[in-house]
């Protein structure tokens, strides 16, 4: 693939790897060439993962680093992300670059949505995208009047003059063009591409099984993931791609959906607007298969579209509805075949036959009276596949409403896309009129079945859907009639338009130096490398003599006895070295976690699916892939499995100790109460999804026993493999130059990859590279904890809360990491913002054959508080009385003791929840709602707010300390290391202002190169929103010592320069070197006692959102959010508010999105950015507001300020609670009133459902079950 062609062969490290199958454009870079036609150049984004690099013949590609770079001259593209905060920890920073410049070249004056389309198939998972939609709106809009956090006076203009020129010799040979066959041989595949229809006819005649390679988006991602091996290939690109028009437009199979868009937007011009309705609906569909990427050249065709036949596209359907027929072509001749439901065999197959190619297909023009359109449901608004989707035609007699023909096709329904056969039949012939429409809806949940095991899931969401979209067929203009108002919020899209966000913060206090930073906002400090490429991942070092790439071989059984494992097979295979297993492990076999060992190879049993159990060390990554593949390792099946919460306590499977916390008397709460209630919630877990997988490079030095160790943690003293090789810890050094992201899951298991890595190293005596795969990384690193969430909650008829029991389990897989802290963490946050008098909480870490769930961001408490605010809204479900009035009736008002008799202030939480009242208009908006919702059948708003209360610290005091090492050189720079890791959170860049600060010197001369134990050993984890505030301060005692050796200098010579000051120094035999230390709070937690000061203070924060629901098929947008944060005096606003959106759309993904599947014996399904969504561009809130709380302070941490890190995940929960609200209301409509269960995420099948529509009352109704009141 052309990514590792750039990156291993030209050493051109600036596109990522980032997932490998297309879906989060972090290898993203402009493929252009020259059409001898039209003589024009055409440039498009591509995803370089997926592209071979033998489909570039005649093609330039330009990657991040050909555009501009901090050597010679930045291009503007990559100076607004980086000036804009767009960038946290950089790893999709190119790849956003890319896109963002392919667009420039194509159009220069981009709109809004010309921008969001160009983005929507880059994932980034730090900053919430707000940051990166504000850089690069400077592109289309210049004026603001309003304070930022980047100045847009000083940006460099966008200059033509500045990119690369297309090189000539390739015009050249595309004038000439060239029909020499290619052929290109690798070690074991042969690739041909035919220079003429002819030849290649006679090539699918002697190798009808070989694929015909045109975008490669699917047969790509089949060799890839599924290990389909094909040993010829054939690429007929340049063959069949022309298209002409007829009565009708015939588009060469070859053409990229791009180019048909393209196409088809002539067409629309050219023909009379009656004929265009197919184009337009097919037009629309076409924009929303994929991201930008997949849609371009050479990637994603029509053809390969329509044979690949899988049940999901989103171009079947209309193409089958809308008469479209194809011309199959072989060496006996061409036929032309309609795509109808005949032509779809089943899955993946289709009527076409294995020597026949697709030459061309034809889309008809409309009839008079014929009207088309298509529809489309997702997980995700953007670069998802659908769900369902659908394509449905009528064509009426001549002024009538009468049917003369009706076609409806359904994807995402079976195997193939299936034809309404029996429901078309129902219409022809008949009016177009309610009583005929009435049978339709009877005949379709009929006719459109899916088995409770259906693959896919989501039976009855997915049936609901064929009744809605129907519905919203026979609303749009099929009726020709006035359609209520109240109904026509069904067909009205949702709003999309990104507006401007608000960010508030403090000034610097009056009197401060113009040149100390703390306080202002300040770039990311390698934002510009980062935005160029030229910042250096772990995986971006160079390859070193000698280099073997490490693949890890996971069991593939839930509970079982490994009986023997064989890999005499892997090490015959070429390229081949060797195989780790547990006997290799010179130490310690095993790491230690909370009391508990974790094995870091299995060696007699395998407890979940995805455990490690060996490693093939080879020569290639390829040939280590080939060799894992070659292990076999037979296992005898136990059976005492465990999946879910519920076995586990069935047969009491936990990891002790449980704990348990009460105030007051629970019971008695109760007793007292005039009511009481019991209800649950169920937390789906989350996957991290860094976007820079885990990286490891190990190289033995050769000499005593030493071991360099480069990775991507955020913990370096942790990963010092020392105790598994059985050497000194003086001999292994590790280096974090900087991590492609984290979030808590590059701490437990990275310790465990970096100590195989190191076996290996050790036992080959060469360097050793492991970077995992997304697909790997997902299965083996495991990630936030599932949570089941349970409780009975007393209250008074005038909102307030007497009493609340609650019981927690959470999922903690199959071995403890970090699960009792977690399960602890759960605890200590009960009580969020409440002072609830009699509270009791248990919580229980559940031991189970999936695999172990980590640290992330929050570490259990936005799974801790949502059960906390769901028994809030049943509260107010119950008392039929607003949530945002229980909440605030029970909220802390005044100096109170925590349920762990902690003593603290709630001042500033109050003052979080007023400002963001007023901030967001709360109290108008929430009447402007009900109003619409009165108004509006199928659309519903909610709006919600919470607040949160986050102890910052470890919990466990030992961990609450740090260290640094501070240099000044000869020349006056300066040079800092400290314990803390940079991933992203801007770690590096705050302590670089707290430097400059307490040296009194620019930034400029202030250099932070990596984190390193050989310059800070036994550093802490940078985690628990707690990296500044211990690294910050021992950075600050480091530079006090030195600043205060300089003072006799200083005193002598006061008008001296910083420069000659050190130099003297120097003569004077003054160290320039000196360590800081910080001594951190001495926290504890007594759970014995039930009672301690686990925290050093609470950061509050308060978040309002408002949502915009379609109750037919549970999509949403987030209209509006607003959020207050109390943070003390921040050292980096810009830094912070990036913190902050990015933790809340992490939250918002956790709450409203991402979901992991497991099949029945636990094996994860949701391997990569295609089965898992995390948010995209298309969920920022369309308006989102951030205000940093003014006025405030912090006497427990440097500088005033407050970690920030974590707080804010919990905020992404307003989203789900405005879902929420707006599943209230439809309720309502539907006569449904009280508490109900929405489960965690509320993705659109669980609001759909929950909104107990009429569709999803006929799909309950057509079980022989009577209807369930309570949808699942
Ligand atoms: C990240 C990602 C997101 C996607 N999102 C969407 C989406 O939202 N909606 C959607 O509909 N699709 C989506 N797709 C699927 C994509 O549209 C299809 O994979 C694509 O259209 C297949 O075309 P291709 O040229 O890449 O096919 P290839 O992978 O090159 O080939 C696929 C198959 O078709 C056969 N083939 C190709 N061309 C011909 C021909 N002319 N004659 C006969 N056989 C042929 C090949 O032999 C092969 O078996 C997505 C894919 C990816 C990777
Ligand atoms: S690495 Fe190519 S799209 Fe993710
Ligand atoms: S900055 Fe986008 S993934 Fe980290």
């Amino acid at each position: 693939m052309l990514l590792s062609f750039l990156r291993k062969n030209l050493r051109l490290t600036g596109t990522k790897y980032g997932c490998g199958g297309g879906g989060c454009g972090a290898c993203t870079v402009m493929v252009s060439r020259y059409d001898p036609q039209t003589k024009n150049i055409n440039h498009w984004s591509v995803n370089a993962c997926l592209l071979p690099v033998c489909q570039l013949h005649g093609a330039a590609v330009t990657t991040v680093e050909g555009i501009g770079s901090t050597k010679t001259k930045l291009h503007p593209v990559q100076e607004r992300i980086a000036k804009a905060h767009g960038s946290q920890c950089g790893f999709c920073t190119p790849g956003m670059v890319m896109s963002m410049y392919t667009l420039l070249r194509n159009n220069p004056q981009p709109t809004m949505e010309d921008v969001t389309e160009g983005l929507a198939g880059n994932l980034c998972r730090c900053t919430g995208y707000r940051p990166i939609v504000d850089g690069y709106r400077t592109f289309c809009e210049v004026n603001s009047s309003r304070p930022e956090l980047f100045s847009k006076g000083d940006l460099l203009p966008l200059d033509p003059t500045q990119d690369l020129i297309f090189p000539p010799e390739l015009m050249r040979l595309a004038e000439v063009k060239d029909q020499t066959t290619q052929r290109f041989c690798g070690e074991r595949m042969t690739w041909i591409s035919p220079g003429s229809l002819n030849e290649l006819l006679q090539l699918k005649a002697d190798y009808p099984q070989a694929p015909l390679v045109m975008g490669n988006t699917n047969i790509g991602l089949d060799m890839k993931f599924k290990g389909i091996f094909h040993p010829v290939i054939i690429s007929p690109t340049q063959v069949i791609s022309e298209w002409f028009v007829f009565v009708g437009v015939c588009v060469g199979a070859g053409c990229s959906m791009s180019f048909l868009k393209s196409v088809l937007e002539r067409s629309i011009n050219d023909f009379p607007p009656e004929s265009t309705h197919m184009f337009r609906t097919l037009l629309q569909q076409i924009k929303l298969v994929g991201g930008q990427q997949i849609r371009n050249v050479a990637v994603s065709t029509l053809g390969g579209n329509i044979a690949s036949a899988y049940p999901n596209s989103d171009l079947t359907p209309i193409l089958a509805a809308g008469r479209c027929t194809l011309v199959a072509l072989s060496k006996d001749g061409r036929r032309r075949v309609p795509i109808d439901k005949d032509f779809f065999l089943g899955f993946a197959k289709t009527v076409l036959k294995p020597d026949e190619i697709v030459l061309s297909v034809f889309i008809p023009a409309s009839r008079p009276n014929e009207i088309v359109h298509a529809f489309r449901h997702a997980p995700r608004k953007e670069s998802a596949l659908a769900t369902v989707n659908a394509g449905m035609r009528v064509w009426f007699n001549e002024n009538s409403n009468v049917v003369k023909e009706i076609s409806i096709y359904y994807g995402g329904v079976g195997a193939t896309i299936l034809s309404a056969e029996r429901a078309c039949q129902q219409i022809v012939g008949r009016p177009w009129e309610e009583a005929t429409l009435s049978d339709v809806y009877s005949t379709l949940v009929d006719e459109i079945k899916l088995g409770p095991s259906a693959p896919g899931g989501k039976v009855d969401f997915r049936r609901s859907l064929t009744l809605s979209l129907f519905f919203k067929f026979n609303l749009l203009d099929v009726t020709q009639v006035d359609i209520p108002q109240k109904m026509q919020s069904a067909i009205q899209p949702l709003p999309k338009h990104i507006q401007p966000g608000y960010q508030e913060f403090q000034n610097v206090l009056e009197g401060q130096s113009a040149q100390d930073p703390v306080g202002r906002p300040m770039m990311h400090r390698t934002a510009l490398s980062q935005a160029t490429g030229e910042a250096v991942y772990c995986d971006d070092l160079p390859q070193t003599d000698g280099e073997l790439f490490l693949v890890i071989v996971t069991s593939s059984r839930p509970h079982a006895k490994i009986t023997h494992i064989d890999f005499s097979e892997a090490l015959k295979l070429p390229g081949v070295v060797d195989v780790i297993t547990a006997k290799d492990i010179p130490g310690k076999r095993f790491r230690t976690f909370t009391g508990y060992d974790e094995e870091l190879l299995a060696e007699d049993e395998v407890t979940c699916v995805g455990q490690m159990v060996c490693a093939v060390v080879a020569e290639s990554k390829a040939h280590a892939k080939r060799g894992a593949a070659a292990v076999k390792i037979s296992y005898e099946d136990l059976q005492d499995r465990i999946f879910t919460v519920e076995e586990a306590i069935e047969k009491e499977s936990f990891f002790l100790p449980r704990r348990q916390i009460e105030r007051g008397d629970v019971e008695k709460g109760l007793r007292e109460a005039e009511q009481v209630y019991e209800g649950e919630i169920r937390i789906g877990g989350q996957e991290h999804f860094y976007l820079e997988t885990q990286s490891f490079l190990v190289i033995p030095i050769g000499e005593e026993k030493e071991m360099k160790v480069y990775l991507s943690t955020q913990h370096p003293a942790f990963t010092q493999v020392s105790e598994t090789l059985g050497i000194p810890s003086n001999r292994v050094s590790c280096h974090v130059k900087r991590l492609g992201g984290a979030f808590g899951g590059k701490v437990t298991k990275t310790a465990i990859l970096a100590s195989i890595t190191a076996v290996a190293a050790s036992k080959t005596g060469r360097p050793v590279r492991c970077v995992l795969e997304r697909g790997e990384d997902m299965l083996i690193t495991g990630g936030r904890h599932p949570v089941w969430g349970k409780y009975k909650v007393g209250f008074m008829k005038d909102g307030r809360i007497t009493a609340a029991d609650f019981q927690y389990y959470a999922n903690a897989g199959n071995v403890v990491d970090e699960s009792v802290l977690v399960a602890e963490k759960i605890l200590l946050h009960l009580d969020n913002a409440y002072n609830i008098p009699n509270l009791r909480g248990r919580s229980a870490a559940c031991k189970t054959n999936l695999p172990s769930n980590t640290a992330f961001r929050g570490f259990g408490v936005p799974q801790c508080m949502l059960v906390v605010e769901s028994m809030i809204d049943d509260v107010a479900l119950k008392l039929g009385r607003l949530p945002e009035e229980i909440r605030e009736i029970n909220m802390y008002k005044e100096v109170s003791l925590t349920h762990y008799k902690m003593e603290f202030d709630p001042e500033n939480l109050v003052r979080c929840w007023n400002e963001c009242m007023k901030k967001a208009d709360f109290r108008q908006r929430r009447q402007a709602i009900d109003i619409f919702n009165q108004q509006n059948q199928f659309k519903k708003r909610g709006i919600a707010i919470v607040p949160i209360k986050y102890g910052i610290g470890f919990a466990e005091a030992f961990l609450n300390q740090a260290a640094a090492l501070v240099h000044i050189y000869k020349d006056g720079s300066v040079l800092v290391s400290h314990g803390g890791t940079e991933m992203g959170q801007g770690i590096h860049t705050k302590v670089q202002q707290v430097a400059s600060r307490e040296l009194n010197i620019p930034t400029s001369l202030i250099h932070i190169s990596e984190t390193s134990t050989q310059c800070v050993p036994n550093t802490c984890p940078s985690a628990a929103s707690f990296g500044t505030d211990a690294n910050g301060m021992a950075v600050k005692d480091a530079c006090q010592i030195l600043y205060n050796r300089l003072e006799p200098i200083r005193k002598k010579n006061p008008k001296g320069t910083w420069q000659n000051w050190i130099i003297t120094a120097f003569l004077e035999k003054i160290s320039l070197s000196a360590t800081g230390y910080y001594r951190g709070h001495d926290l504890d937690m007594d759970w014995e006692k039930q009672e301690g000061k686990p925290y050093a203070y609470f950061t509050y924060a308060v978040g309002c959102s408002e949502v915009e629901l379609d109750c037919l098929t549970g999509e949403y947008r987030t209209l509006r959010t607003d959020i207050v944060v109390d943070i003390g005096r921040s050292i980096n606003p810009s830094i912070d508010i990036g913190q902050i959106e990015g933790a809340f759309m992490q939250g918002l993904g956790l709450y409203t999105m991402e979901e992991l599947k497991f099949s029945p014996s636990g094996v994860l399904y949701t391997r990569g950015p295609s089965q898992y969504k995390i948010p995209s561009f298309c969920d920022v809130p369309l308006k989102f507001n951030v205000y940093l709380l003014a006025g405030s302070s912090n006497p427990h941490a440097i500088y005033s300020s407050k970690g920030i890190g974590e707080p804010t995940v919990f905020l992404g929960s307003s989203v789900f609670f405005a879902i929420k609200d707006a599943v209230t209301a439809a309720r309502k409509d539907a006569g449904l009133t009280g508490p109900f269960q929405l489960n965690s995420p509320a993705t659109p099948e669980r609001a759909c459902l929950a909104c107990a529509t009429h569709f999803t009352q006929m799909v309950y109704e057509s079980y022989s079950n009577p209807f369930l009141s309570d949808p699942p």
